[in-house]
């Protein structure tokens, strides 16, 4: 048995390594990056002046919420190490790094019009600095889900006057960094943020407010967003000379059977999980699709109303185009399938899909995370035909593993793989891809799971004062990739070892 297994692990390390990958070399002036949040790495949560936040507050006055109760208050001590940090990303070769800047850092009580905090302003002016000096881009998330607790107390994304509280901490970024920062998102993942944290209960502030909570903040979210967009097109753009966009979260729905109402099911699932953030931002509204079914359902649930809010005429054209770049996280596959019958109301049953997995994809960490490289190249395929080729970069994209295991073969698997098949979307489909920004950069606080799911590049040892980094194998691979602009044909070695391997396998097992 174990000569088996061993034969079997022997033949997949070799598939591993040379499986059909694209030989294409990456496009002129293609840029990689990696990808971290603040409150996922920085720590220091009541340091250097900084107010509290959503997570700051949910995991102290609840610790349960998290998994060993963990949270993120020192994290990767980043708020710290940053100099050490940089070091790495500079080995690591990346054109730039992708961090978020955390808003009571900057403006402690969060409201428009409060005081700005010279400590934080100092550490992300230092940060940024040391960035352009080592030749890295600064890529700033202005918001990675780390709301300033007082605007939460206020009703947080549910309530509209968010939107002014946005675009002041925003101007303020804008006028303190924008000489420097080139690229900004307004926002990391809507659907995150106002799924799991106001209709699931999955993430902070854990309201659970099902199929009401998520559209009343995906609408007060996307107005922040076209609201920021236009701010910096009227009055920082000529100056500043920069580029605005936000991330979208995309899995690849794949129908589970071949069945016309399966396939329906994906397009629906791709509409009302990717389409009701992208419709909007590229054609001004939300995908005509989710507007019948929410609307006739509500009526049906005794709503009054759509459970869907709607956009004025004037919100439709300030939101409309209103991106420099479409920033897509893609990270795995899942199946859908047709079902009417799902709790309501809530975002899935308006939908009419209840998602799975295939348990013969590859996967281990997380259930919904499997190694599907194929789902990537077709996301990219639908995206290019849903939006008319917009220009995309994908700004996160890993694999967590349980272990510590600084050989880690299979994130170095997933991210060749991956890389190949959006390679071919780019020579072969056409897709406008110009950026891949890897996730993470480190291990770090992943959210409900705390620190059991590990998707770093660089191994942390959260249990030393020091938070001890180590890179592991997919490091190198990431830095060789980037360093040969492609993805290097590491088969060609191992094809003229074959014989030798294979003869030693056979003596060993005593078959010659
Ligand atoms: C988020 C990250 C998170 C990652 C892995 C993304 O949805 O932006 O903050 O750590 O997924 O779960």
């Amino acid at each position: 048995m174990s000569i088996l297994k061993g034969t079997l692990s022997f033949l997949g390390v070799f598939h591993i390594v040379c499986g059909e990958l694209s030989q294409y070399s990456f496009p002129d002036n293609f840029q990689f990056g990696v990808s971290s949040s603040a409150y996922q790495i920085e720590g220091a949560w009541n340091e250097g002046g900084k107010g509290v936040s959503i997570w700051d507050h949910s995991l102290h006055s609840n610790p349960d919420y998290v998994l060993n109760k963990s949270n993120g208050d020192i994290a990767c001590d980043s708020y710290h190490k940053w100099k050490e940090d940089i070091a790495m990303l500079k080995n690591l070769g990346v054109q730039f790094y992708r961090f978020s800047i955390s808003w009571t850092r900057i403006i402690p009580l969060g409201y428009s019009g409060s005081k700005v905090n010279e400590e934080g302003v100092k550490y992300y002016n230092d940060l940024i600095d040391a960035l352009l000096a080592e030749g890295i881009q600064p890529f700033v998330t202005i918001y990675h889900w780390d709301l300033p607790q007082t605007l939460e107390n206020k009703g947080g994304w549910l309530n509209e006057s968010i939107v002014e509280d946005f675009v002041y901490y925003a101007k303020t970024l804008f006028e303190l960094y924008g000489d420097r920062v080139k690229r900004w998102i307004t926002i990391n993942e809507y659907l995150q943020i106002c799924e799991y944290g106001y209709s699931s209960a999955t993430l902070a502030p854990f309201l659970n407010l099902a199929g009401v909570g998520v559209y009343q903040c995906s609408h007060h979210a996307l107005l922040a967003h076209g609201r920021v967009y236009r701010l910096y097109q009227n009055q920082f753009k000529a100056s500043q000379k920069g580029e605005v966009g936000s991330v979208i979260q995309a899995f690849w729905c794949e129908p589970k059977t071949s069945s016309m109402d399966d396939q329906l099911a994906a397009e629906h699932y791709m509409q009302f999980n990717f389409g009701i953030y992208a419709h909007p931002i590229v054609y001004g509204n939300y995908p005509p699709i989710m507007m019948e079914r929410i609307e006739a359902l509500s009526d049906k649930q005794g709503f009054n109303k759509s459970r869907l809010p709607r956009f004025t005429e004037q919100q439709i054209e300030m939101i409309k185009g209103s991106f420099d770049f479409l920033g897509v996280n893609h990270y795995t596959t899942i199946l859908c399938s047709f079902n009417d019958n799902l709790p309501q109301p809530s975002l899935d049953s308006d939908c009419g899909v209840e998602i799975s997995q295939n348990s013969t994809w590859k996967g281990d960490s997380l259930w919904w995370l499997r190694h599907v490289p194929w789902g990537f190249r077709k996301l990219l395929v639908w995206i290019k035909k849903t939006y008319d080729n917009p220009k995309v970069i994908i700004l996160e994209g890993g694999w967590s593993t349980d272990e510590n295991d600084l050989n880690d073969v299979d994130r170095v698997q997933y991210y060749r793989e991956y890389l190949s098949e959006m390679l071919k979307a780019i020579y072969e489909d056409g897709c406008s891809v110009i950026g891949y920004a890897a996730w993470s950069f480190l291990d770090a606080f992943e959210w409900n799971s705390g620190y059991t799911k590990k998707f770093g590049l660089i191994y942390v040892d959260f249990g030393s004062a020091n938070r001890t980094r180590i890179p592991r194998k997919s490091f190198n691979e990431f830095r060789n990739i980037i360093r040969s602009n492609r993805i290097p044909n590491s088969s060609v070695h191992l094809e003229i070892y074959l014989p030798v391997f294979y003869i030693i396998l056979c003596y060993l097992l005593k078959l010659i």
